[in-house]
């Protein structure tokens, strides 16, 4: 893949309710700030196509959705989403911060739906062509937090969202074990830090790598 000089992507992961949202919106201004090109997106999402897969896979009322289907949509929405957004971006030397890539896949269809953290993974190899983040920030919460945190403004439950705690338990030691045994650069923070906090130590982390590939403020 043609990278420019300076490029970056940066992930966030966590659970449902972890504050993935917030940090990626404060990260996005702080990089703004210092003059570099950013790029602000998330997953299942980020082109129309993907857009219209986040709808099928993840809103209410399409029927049944089986847990290989699941998995293939999201793979799909993320084939699109790496060919059309993420690599053309990467190509001019701009920064991406990804809300959510294929550790949730890992986390959610592989643990969550019992696929299997190895099909997972290397059906999401396939479908990005082996696109991996230089940084991958986990926010760590606790399912029972997230959830209060997710319905405090009364919006609906996804499909997902709406699974029990104990899904979201496995899935959040899924996101662990993938920081731990992956070879690729995490940094897992504890969500239940304050905003600013988490906030101040994601841009710190971003800069040093920012620094190592030229392209720090
Ligand atoms: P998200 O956009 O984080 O939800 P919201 O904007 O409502 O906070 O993610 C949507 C849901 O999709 C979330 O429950 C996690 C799930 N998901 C997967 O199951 N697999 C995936 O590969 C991705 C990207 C998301």
């Amino acid at each position: 893949m043609q990278r420019a000089p300076g490029a970056l992507f940066v992930v966030l992961e966590g659970g449902d309710g972890a504050g993935k949202s917030t940090q990626a919106a404060l990260l996005a201004g702080h990089l703004q700030e210092h003059g570099r090109d950013v790029v602000r997106t998330r997953e299942p999402g980020g082109t129309p196509i993907g857009e219209k897969l986040r709808s099928l896979v993840l809103d209410h009322g399409h029927g049944e959705v089986d847990a290989r289907t699941e998995a293939l949509m999201f793979a799909a929405a993320r084939a699109a989403h790496v060919e059309q957004l993420i690599v053309p971006a990467l190509a001019r030397g701009a920064t991406v911060v990804c809300d959510r890539y294929i550790d949730s896949s890992v986390a959610y269809q592989g643990t969550g739906r019992g696929l299997g953290t190895d099909e997972v993974l290397a059906l999401n190899r396939w479908a990005t062509g082996g696109l991996r983040p230089d940084l991958t920030i986990l926010l760590d919460v606790d399912p029972q937090a997230g959830r209060h945190r997710r319905t405090a403004g009364a919006a609906a439950e996804d499909r997902l969202e709406s699974e029990p705690d104990d899904f979201h338990a496995r899935i959040r030691q899924a996101f662990l074990d993938r920081a731990t045994h992956d070879d690729g650069a995490y940094l897992v923070l504890d969500a239940s830090l304050g905003v600013d906090e988490l906030a101040g130590r994601i841009a710190a982390a971003v800069d040093g790598i920012g620094q190592a590939a030229g392209s720090a403020p």
